[in-house]
């Protein structure tokens, strides 16, 4: 037991460091604003959703959107509007994208 304790501390350590990393990434926010008129229509104009099952976007960690998508991106994370919607996004565009969002209030 305390040897399982003490290897998922590891692992929780090593993931932490590796977001922290990530979140050093900056992407571009005027160009992930210029990439996000598809996204406005569900995520709203300024990251703000108006239905209740469309989370809202604004002021979210950088890193935690660029992760997210990815996921979706890559099939870890299922919904079949993002699904859809993260296949055509490459790295830069995920970057800029979470740069955008990240910088709303
Ligand atoms: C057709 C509607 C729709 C469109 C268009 C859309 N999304 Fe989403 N998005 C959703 C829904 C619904 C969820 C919640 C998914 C779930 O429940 O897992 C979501 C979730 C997300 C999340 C995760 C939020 C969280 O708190 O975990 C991110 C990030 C995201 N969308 C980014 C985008 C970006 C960037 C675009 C444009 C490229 C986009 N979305 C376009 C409907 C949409």
């Amino acid at each position: 037991m305390k040897k399982l304790t003490a290897a998922l501390l590891t692992s929780v350590a090593a993931a932490t460091l590796s977001f922290a990393s990530m979140g050093a990434s900056a992407g571009d926010a005027a160009a992930g604003k210029a990439k996000s008129m598809t996204c406005a229509g569900c995520h709203g104009a300024n990251g703000i959703s108006n239905n209740g099952m469309w989370p809202n976007l604004a002021g979210q960690k950088e890193a935690y959107l660029a992760s997210q998508l990815k996921m979706f991106r890559s099939g870890e994370r299922v919904n079949p509007m993002m699904t859809a919607m993260s296949k055509g996004l490459s790295d830069a565009d995920i970057a800029n994208l979470s740069a955008y969002y990240a910088s709303l209030k």
